[in-house]
């Protein structure tokens, strides 16, 4: 034991001692080099895995919220994943900027957002909660890389706000459900300063109404724009299913 202590002497270096990387996950030693090399080929490894999973999950969602073939347009997109602790991918949320004209937050820096992920992650892990998963950031490039994408994809899209219509007053539970369902899905006229647009929003069937899609927006809304939490106001759902209306309903409380 005190011969592989030696192995590594504390030289002042800063990032001294095993640490565990807050995206890929693997435990290395920050002032070894071949381990920081392990590290980086792991790393590289896992994001590409990731990012063809998500490809795949994307596909299976929009199969099953009947998109035939929309693929998502815009690569300012952030894809939010829920893992349960069993692993498994449970939940997923698909957000892109909306730009607007006078959308001035839209163009703000987005450095050091990494270290909001690994932040909220800590944060999700910490609650303990026995449906709690882990909840991940992935498929999307590095803070640098995203950065210059940024400049170059500007979308023209505006965010409407949903107008509730009203639940005819004498009614069952049962008549309120049918009548929830299928109501008219109704827009404002003018258009509001959504920064951010669902354009998907998934939960696993067995696991809805346990909250996760909740808790996905809860994450989104702190990690969409480094540096600040987006109001409610600040989001638009893009062409919601019956599901997604009553869900958005209750979350944005319109
Ligand atoms: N019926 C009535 N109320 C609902 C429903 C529903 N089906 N879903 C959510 N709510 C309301 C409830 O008030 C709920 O709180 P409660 O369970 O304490 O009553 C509250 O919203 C919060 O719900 P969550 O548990 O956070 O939502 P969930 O994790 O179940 O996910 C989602 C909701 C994503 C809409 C899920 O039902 C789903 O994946 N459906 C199929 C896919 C789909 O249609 N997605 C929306 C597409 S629209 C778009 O992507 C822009
Ligand atoms: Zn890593």
């Amino acid at each position: 034991k005190d011969s592989d202590k030696q192995l590594v002497i504390d030289a002042g270096q800063k990032r001294f001692g095993a640490i565990s990387c807050s995206i890929c996950g693997m435990l290395y030693t920050a002032s070894n080099p071949e381990d920081e090399t392990q590290h980086i080929l792991f790393h590289n490894q896992f994001i590409s895995a990731v990012k063809y999973v998500v490809d795949e999950i994307r596909e299976m969602v929009d199969n099953d919220l009947g998109f035939q073939q929309a693929p998502v347009t815009c690569s300012r997109t952030k894809t939010l994943l829920f893992i349960s602790n069993d692993k498994k991918v449970t939940g997923c949320l698909i957000a892109e900027h909306i730009q607007w004209e006078g959308n001035e937050r839209a163009g703000e820096r987005k450095k050091g957002r990494k270290k909001e992920r690994k932040k909220e992650r800590k944060k999700e892990r910490k609650k303990g909660d026995p449906r709690r998963g882990l909840l991940a950031t992935a498929g999307q490039p590095g803070p640098e890389e995203e950065e210059e994408k940024e400049e170059e994809e500007k979308e023209e899209e505006k965010g409407y706000r949903v107008i509730e219509e009203k639940i005819p007053e004498v009614s069952t539970e049962n008549e309120k459900v049918t009548f929830e369902r299928q109501k008219a899905w109704c827009c404002s006229t003018s258009p509001e300063p959504a920064l951010c647009g669902i354009s998907r929003i998934w939960v696993f069937s067995m696991m809805r109404r346990k909250k996760i899609a909740s808790r996905m927006l809860e994450c989104l809304r702190s990690n969409f724009i480094y540096g600040s939490y987006l109001s409610k106001e600040e989001i638009a759902f893009s062409d919601p299913t019956p599901d997604g209306k009553l869900f958005a309903t209750q979350y944005f409380g319109t």
